[in-house]
This record gives structure tokens, sequence and C-alpha cells, in this order.
């Protein structure tokens, strides 16, 4: 099949449609899946309203090349209210955002089911991708002729699998942790992991979000679909494909463009034209630390000075992201916060660190030889790229799926280490020092280095021609075109 045009067996075309959260952890994994499908010659319809969607064309990811087959559509929704970010919530979850999902999960049923009729009876096939968190939005698509839909889980299957080993649930009104573990809890997840609650990483708000749109999972969808892989996560996929037979699970990651994943190439030029990738040509191999929280974390300014000392003291070369708390990744709002750098700062600095205050082509970052460690939210996007380009992190979880992740890689796979002081209010600079050291300039990291560099090898591998990764991406593509 690779990338070979599909052909059908009549004249209509089978189509994709995808149907993300609007945020832009989410948006990212679905956009990069649009482009995968799209190679496959398949049409893709990426629906949002016009806000996300705007969002998205500005932030495409890695599209020097366009993708004519992949099309936009947005659905207008009445206006919400969108309370400004507030880093100094007791919760660090970003809970100004709350409203945006509901709002699209409310308002775009009627327009997708619309949508969807339209374009089903011009097709062979209309098979909508969804977010999990999107469900409600769709909860009559088994009613629509010709189409079959997938739920796309946007976390690890290790998070997944917790959640059905512990029997956790997610019902109308909020969240019940499993009281009763399964016999088996104990063998995938024993005590000293110490996975923490959902309470503890999600506001009662979101669980109640969650609960919304999880109670239409059961009864809808003909598979289940996650930005991972076997190689990665065998065993807890196979945990959830044994506590839910009903449905079959594909894992299709990584969702990241593999051309631009391979750590430690021999071409010393990137094409991206970002300034930042000029400085890393001019550093050591693997010396520079690059640090990013993803799109939803806000610190507080007192939190951003403890960070610059910190690095600054590491005495390692490092690449910061820093963008103002604006939060306008997925719907404009109007406070904006600046993130304010301790004064002289640069100076201070000179050449040992860059502070990106835009954003950041993080996947060519890791991408570069020089980058050789990534302290990071543990976003599920994130660790995807890194366990793909092969670069151990420094896990420091903040919310949601986070602390979980942070589990996973540190203690399942053993391709990072985490702050131990992650769950303070404020990590000092003699923390964010030690551990940048010790990742960069230790044994023990040499050591988680050389975990990630394994497993980087193992992923890309799985992704040639006939590995493991690539025949399942490729047995979907004959499934959904059958
Ligand atoms: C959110 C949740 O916070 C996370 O827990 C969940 O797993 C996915 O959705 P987010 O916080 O945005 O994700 O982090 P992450 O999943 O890491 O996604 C961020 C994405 O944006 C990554 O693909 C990253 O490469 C990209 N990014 C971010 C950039 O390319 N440049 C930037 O400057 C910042």
């Amino acid at each position: 099949l690779s990338n070979k045009v599909v052909k059908n067996s009549n004249d209509l075309p089978i189509v994709v449609v995808m149907v993300p959260l609007p945020a832009q952890g989410h948006l990212n994994q679905l956009l990069h899946l649009s482009h995968l499908i799209s190679t496959f010659h398949i049409p893709v319809h990426f629906l949002g309203t016009p806000t996300h969607n705007r969002q998205v064309q500005l932030r495409r990811v890695h599209d020097n090349n366009s993708h004519p087959l992949i099309q936009f559509h947005d659905f207008d929704i009445p206006p919400f209210p969108s309370p400004p970010p507030n880093p100094t919530a007791s919760h660090r979850f970003p809970s100004h955002l709350i409203p945006s999902f509901i709002a699209a999960a409310l308002h775009l049923q009627r327009p997708l089911a619309a949508f969807l009729r339209t374009l089903s009876s011009k097709v062979r096939r209309l098979v909508v991708i969804h977010d999990s968190l999107m469900s409600s939005a769709l909860q009559d698509v088994n009613a629509i002729p010709n189409t079959e839909s997938y739920c796309f889980h946007s976390v690890s299957a290790f998070t997944v699998a917790h959640s059905l080993e512990r029997k956790e649930l997610f019902v109308n009104d909020g969240y019940k942790d499993g009281e009763i573990t399964t016999p088996t809890y104990q063998q995938y997840f024993p005590k000293e992991l110490n996975v923490v609650s959902m309470e503890q990483c999600f506001p009662p708000e979101f669980l109640e979000f969650i609960g919304s749109q999880f109670r239409h999972l059961p009864k809808m969808g003909a598979g289940k679909i996650y930005n991972t892989c076997r190689v990665i996560e065998g065993e807890f996929l196979e945990v959830i494909q044994r506590i839910e037979p009903e449905f079959r699970h594909w894992a299709l990651g990584p969702f990241n463009p593999l051309k631009i994943s391979k750590n430690g190439g021999n071409n010393k030029q990137s094409s991206c034209s970002h300034s930042c990738m000029a400085w890393l040509d001019q550093q050591e191999p693997r010396s520079v630390i690059y640090i990013s929280f993803g799109t939803t974390t806000a610190m507080t300014d007192e939190q951003i000075k403890e960070i610059a000392i910190g690095l600054a003291r590491s005495d390692q070369k490092f690449i910061w992201v820093l963008r103002d708390a604006d939060k306008g990744d997925v719907f404009d709002v109007n406070e904006i916060r600046k993130s304010n750098l301790p004064e002289g700062y640069s100076n201070l600095i000179g050449n040992q660190g860059l502070v990106i205050r835009d954003w950041a082509p993080q996947l060519e970052i890791l991408s570069h030889w020089a980058t050789g460690g990534f302290m990071t939210h543990c976003g599920w996007n994130s660790c995807m790229e890194s366990i793909t380009t092969g670069v151990p992190v420094i896990a420091w979880p903040m919310h949601s799926d986070q602390p979980r992740n942070t589990v996973l890689m540190t203690m399942v796979l053993c391709v990072g280490v985490a702050l131990k002081e992650w769950q303070q209010e404020l990590v000092i600079a003699d923390a964010v020092e030690e551990v940048v050291r010790k990742l960069m300039a230790s044994e023990e990291g040499a050591e988680v280095r050389r975990n990630a560099e394994r497993l980087g090898n193992v992923v890309r591998q799985s992704l040639e021609e006939g590995g493991e990764s690539r025949q399942e991406f490729e047995a979907f593509i004959a499934h959904i075109t059958r």
C-alpha cells in the first residue's frame, strides 16, 4: 500500500472527516494524522469553528509542502464566556478553556450532522475520526448512512489502560475513582509507580465535561485510535484490547512526521528558517537542553524567575520557549499577561541560551543533533516527539494526563528523569539547576540518554517499510478503504 494511490472498487471515493477538540495539543495530533492519511491520496475534511481552524492554519504543522487533499471547514457557533487565564489559580489546569470545549461540543452537533449527511450521499464510505472529548457532537453518527466512526484518544495508552484497569468512571455529573481495582491492576501499575488520581490532575468541572462526552462512547464507533505504537506501549495496548474487546484498537502513531524525526543525522544544515536553528548549528552535539511546557501552561513571574536562574546556573546550553500567557491558542481572550524575565537576563546568559518568545519549531529543535535533552510538562505530543527523536526528558508535569505520562517516561520506559518537586507551587532555582545537571552532565543522565536513543532507533525502524508501526498504519488504510 505504502503511499500508493488507493483505488476504490467503484467510482465513489472514501473520505475521512476529522473532528478535533479545539485545543492545540489535540488539534495538532489530528492534523498530523490528516497529513499521514492524505499521503495515501485519501481526501480529508478537517472540521472546526472559525477561530480554531484559523489557529490550525496559522500553526499548520511542518507544511512547507501544501496538502491539497486536506480541506478546512468552519462552523459558526454563538459567542461564549471566555475568562482570561489565571496562572495563580489553585489548580494548574487551564480552566479558562473549558467554556470553549463545552461550546464546541454543544453547538457543532447540528451543523456536523447536516454536513456528514450531505457528504455521505456522495461517497462510498465516510470515515469519521473524532476526539473522544467531542463525542456528544457526534452522538447520532451511527444513523448516518455509509458512515463509520473512530474515537481518537489524544493521550497515551498507559493513561487509558490505567483508567480501565482501575475502573475509573466518568459519569454525567463527574468522576468516580476506582474503588474496586481489577486483579491485574497491580501487575501493570504496581504501588511503586505511584500513579496519581484524576482528582489531582483535573478540576471537578473538567471531569464533569469528560463525563458528559464519555457517556456517548459505548454505543458509538467502529474502533479506537491512539497516537502511539506497539514498540512503545504494546503491553498497555493489550490491556485495553482485553478490557474492551468489542472495539478494535489501532495504534497508528507516532503521528509526527518521520522525515524530520531522525536525531543525530549527518546533515548539518536544517531546512527550518527559525533563527534558533542557526544558533543550534553552532553548538556541540547533544549539548543543548530544550525547555517548553506546551500550549496550556501559564507560569507566575516568581516561577519564571526561578527557572531563569536555575538554567543560568546549570552551565548548560539551552533554548527556552517562554510565550506570554495569552492562551490565544484556541480562542482569543481579552487579557494578555506578559511573561517577564528578570531584568538584565539576556546579558547574564550571553551565548549560553536562547529564549524564544513566540511559537517554536519544536519538532525541528528536537530533531537537531545539538539537542540532548528536553525539559517538558509531558503533554502527550511532546512525549511522542521526544521518544521518536531519541531525546531524553526532564519531566515536570503540570496537569491532566501529564503526571501519568511522567510515570511512563521515567519509570516504565526509563527515557527521562522526573523533577522531584513537581507538585510544589514554586519550584526553586536550586532544583532546576540540579535536575538539568543530572540529565545533561551526570552518569545517571548518560544512561537515560542511551535508553532514549535506543528507543528512538527502535521506533524509527518500526516506521520504515515493513516495520511494525508502518504495517499497522497500512492495515488501517486497507481497512477503511476495503
Ligand atoms: C494538551 C495537554 O496539555 C496534554 O496533557 C495532552 O496530552 C495533549 O493536549 P499541550 O499542553 O499543548 O497538550 O502539550 P503537548 O501535548 O506537548 O502539545 C504541544 C504541541 O505543540 C507539540 O506538538 C509541540 O511540538 C507543539 N509546540 C508547542 C510547538 O511546536 N511549538 C511551541 O512553541 C509549543
